[in-house]
């Protein structure tokens, strides 16, 4: 959001993607078969363990160009870490979690910056590569198209309950569970069939955030049902005890005036605006993909749930509960 205040940048036809529709990544043509994917995320511990923070951080980083439709080749890490609080070994389990899952993917870590900071931070700035002719884009939604998402919602509140001691020790096992699994499996299942017809990733802006960009960039109106996303355990409970983090808050005003949602509980709408992380994908396909979709995700085991539509329609959410 900050990126919206910079002034407009001198227009390169090479630059394909730009942050002017808060994609997932930016995407920079090289020549007519190749295009890089830039992306950079960071933020503060999300759980107590910190190869596994360290890991999370770098399977959220990725995410990014997987839900560009391209594939992480190089990543630079950034490390803030309080050096008189922290001892060596803790910030080298950070940065050893995050390069086993660099590894795992073929990414190599090719440098990267650290500074002395009161409060911890890891992140990564990764560079992959796309087709040009194959970037999956967050506002290329069409009317008809059917809204799926990959993974469960509720981090922010989880993580926030993780921080204050108040989650139990299964909530926090699904929680860190779900911000491990990487995308990286359900992009290439989405990549069999063709592709989507619009993809992005959930994590900060949360579900209604991330669903807004879309609507928006695609001048569609989007349809959600509510009952039908998929919310990790305890962050209904935590939601219904308004246990929201600041993020989660501010989400909710940023999609305010975009929304219809009569009827909706507010507990579950204030959950479906929950800063997400390492989150799974959102994306849309036209209808005659579907049986081949499913099909796809279920040989892999992978976890797919459709959970709205999208309508032809000025660029909003509408949102129904069905029990
Ligand atoms: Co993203
Ligand atoms: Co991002």
């Amino acid at each position: 959001m900050v990126l919206a205040q910079l002034s407009p940048t001198p227009a390169d036809a090479r630059v394909l993607v730009g942050h002017q529709t808060h994609d997932d990544a930016g995407v920079f043509q090289i020549d007519e078969k190749t295009a890089l994917v830039q992306t950079v995320d960071f933020f503060t511990p999300v759980v107590d363990d910190p190869r596994q923070y360290g890991a999370i951080s770098a399977t959220n980083a990725l995410s990014d160009v997987w839900a560009m439709g391209g594939t992480p080749v190089t990543a630079l890490n950034l490390l803030a870490i309080p050096a008189d609080q922290m001892t060596a070994e803790t910030a080298a389990e950070i940065l050893n979690g995050g390069a086993m899952v660099m590894r795992q993917f073929g990414v190599s870590l090719i440098g990267g910056h650290s500074i002395d900071d009161p409060e911890p931070k890891v992140g990564y700035a990764v560079t992959g590569l796309v087709d040009p002719q194959k970037i999956w884009r967050n506002s290329t939604a069409v009317p008809g198209d059917l809204l799926y998402c990959t993974k469960p919602i509720g981090t922010g509140v989880l993580i926030k309950a993780i921080k204050d001691g108040s989650a139990q020790p299964d909530w926090i096992e699904a929680a860190t569970e779900m911000m491990l699994e990487a995308n990286f499996a359900a992009k290439n299942a989405l990549a069999s069939i063709g592709g989507p017809n619009s993809c992005t990733d959930i994590t900060g802006f949360g579900l209604l955030g991330h669903t807004w960009e879309m609507a928006q960039g695609s001048k569609v109106t989007i349809h959600l049902i509510a009952d039908r996303v998929p919310i990790l355990k305890g962050a209904e409970s935590l939601a219904l005890a308004g246990a929201f983090p600041q993020g989660s808050i501010r989400n909710r005003d940023y999609v305010a005036d975009h929304l219809k949602a009569p009827g909706v509980s507010d507990h579950l709408l204030a959950l479906l605006c929950d800063a997400v992380t390492s989150g799974g994908l959102l994306f849309t396909i036209n209808p005659d993909q579907e049986s081949r979709l499913t099909s796809a995700f279920s040989g892999h085991h992978l976890p797919l749930w459709r959970i709205g539509e999208v309508h032809s329609g000025p660029s909003a959410i509408e949102i129904t509960q069905l029990s």
